[in-house]
């Protein structure tokens, strides 16, 4: 893991950006998809007024459906390219376009913190400087949302994305299901409801995990 892992990503979903806003356009598992996540935050929204950080927006699909709610969004996106496509999408929500590693915000002040096929971007090390600042900026009582695909064996590299026209390679670690949860636990997040969602577009199986954060670390 030498590799400026996130110049390559960052220069990966540049490239992929177009593409990736064209293939969620209507596309019937992300859709699908996009109903389980707006459902996983409703059913646990508790007042009108609340805040919610997305990292990794992508195009911004999630951003405008949270807008529509109501909820304060800011999205923080490392490509320049996703992170113009996300403000066309949802005018309403603050882009931050930077690494998320690197930007700050205050204590103690997001009700939702999501970060949707993003978590496998980066290696255990950063991942585990994340979590450490996602438990600083989560509320007390907020909720912390991720999905990443369910894989055979946990395993980390350079791979190129294949379900798209362009082949591009960007870092990606791969979890398996038993492996993430121990991992997420030993980090302070108890799992208060973890789907596993079988994509019928592209076949892969995803883990959608919403997190409480505890003061427990193994
Ligand atoms: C697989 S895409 C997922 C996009 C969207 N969340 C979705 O579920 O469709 C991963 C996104 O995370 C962004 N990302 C990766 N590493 C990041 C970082 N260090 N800081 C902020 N965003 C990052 C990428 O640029 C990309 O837009």
């Amino acid at each position: 893991m030498v590799k400026d892992y996130i110049s390559i990503n960052k220069k990966a979903y540049d490239i992929l950006a177009s593409e990736y806003k064209e293939k969620y356009k209507n596309n019937e598992g992300a859709n699908y998809f996009y109903k389980i996540l707006e459902d996983f935050v409703l059913k646990r929204k508790k007042e009108s007024a609340i805040k919610m950080l997305e990292i990794g927006p992508g195009t911004g699909t999630l951003l405008k459906i949270f807008e529509n709610h109501n909820i304060k969004t800011t999205a923080v996106e490392l490509s320049e390219n996703m992170a113009t496509l996300a403000k066309q999408t949802s005018p309403n929500s603050v882009i931050i376009n930077d690494n998320i590693l690197n930007v700050k915000f205050l204590n103690n002040q997001f009700d939702f913190i999501l970060a949707m096929a993003v978590i496998h971007n980066f290696p255990e090390n950063d991942l585990i400087k994340l979590l450490k600042k996602i438990k600083l900026w989560l509320k007390e009582d907020g909720y912390f949302i991720l999905d990443t695909t369910n894989n055979k064996i946990t395993e980390s590299g350079y791979f190129e994305k294949e379900d798209y026209d362009t082949r591009v390679e960007r870092y990606r670690r791969k979890w398996k299901k038993e492996d993430l949860s121990e991992f997420l636990s030993k980090q302070g997040f108890e799992i208060d409801e973890l789907v596993n969602y079988k994509d019928p577009t592209s076949g892969k199986e995803w883990l959608i995990y919403a997190l409480k954060k505890t003061n427990n670390m193994l």
